[in-house]
């Protein structure tokens, strides 16, 4: 098995938002509508191939519930990049981002990147975040990845992946 870089990237934010489904759907293309509660940390692993490289993405899945605060904090420091992820129908998940970026600033590496996704873009009429709130937080934070995914209807999925793969690369 070889690669050219291997990324390690990591999905927190409340539960029930949408991360094992994300993280699902760009692994297996599928989406299942009853996805269990992740119990502490999971990953996957996926090569893409970009601008002629092969990207080694293993991508850490972490339990949202607070009782697994200590398990998953534990794998901040390894990640390079942290993909934050939000329900864009509970403002409540997104009201929590600024304490999920503190806590990666507080327990990630010096040099983390960090990306804002806000999942569940299919449920349109159930809308409660709209993404120029999303850029506004953004912008504050110094994120420079902001996105929107569904991992029901596969929208920009891979696209997310594939953006902080790029990112990786640049820095
Ligand atoms: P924790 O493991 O508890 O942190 O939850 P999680 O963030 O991993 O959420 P999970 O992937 O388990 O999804 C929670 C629920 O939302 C499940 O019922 C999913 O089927 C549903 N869901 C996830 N993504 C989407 C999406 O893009 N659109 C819609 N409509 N539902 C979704």
């Amino acid at each position: 098995d070889c690669f050219d870089f291997l990324f390690k990237i990591i999905l927190i934010g409340d539960t029930d938002v949408g991360k094992t489904s994300v993280i699902q759907r760009f692994k297996t293309g599928n989406f299942s509508e009853r996805q269990q509660s992740t119990i502490g940390v999971d990953f996957i692993v996926r090569t893409l191939n970009i601008q002629g490289r092969k990207i080694k993405m293993q991508v850490w899945d972490t339990a949202g519930q607070e009782r697994f605060r200590t398990i998953t904090q534990s794998y901040y420091r390894s990640a390079h990049a942290a993909m934050i992820t939000y329900d864009i129908t509970r403002k409540s998940t997104f009201d929590s981002v600024p304490q999920w970026i503190k806590e990666m600033e507080q327990y990630g590496a010096a040099n983390v990147l960090m990306a804002i996704i806000g999942n569940k873009c299919d449920l349109e009429s159930e809308r409660e975040v709209e993404f120029n709130e999303v850029c506004t937080l953004a912008k504050q934070k110094g994120i420079v990845v902001a996105l929107e995914t569904s991992a029901k209807e596969a929208q920009n999925v891979d696209q997310a992946f594939i953006v902080m793969a790029r990112e990786l690369l640049a820095s």
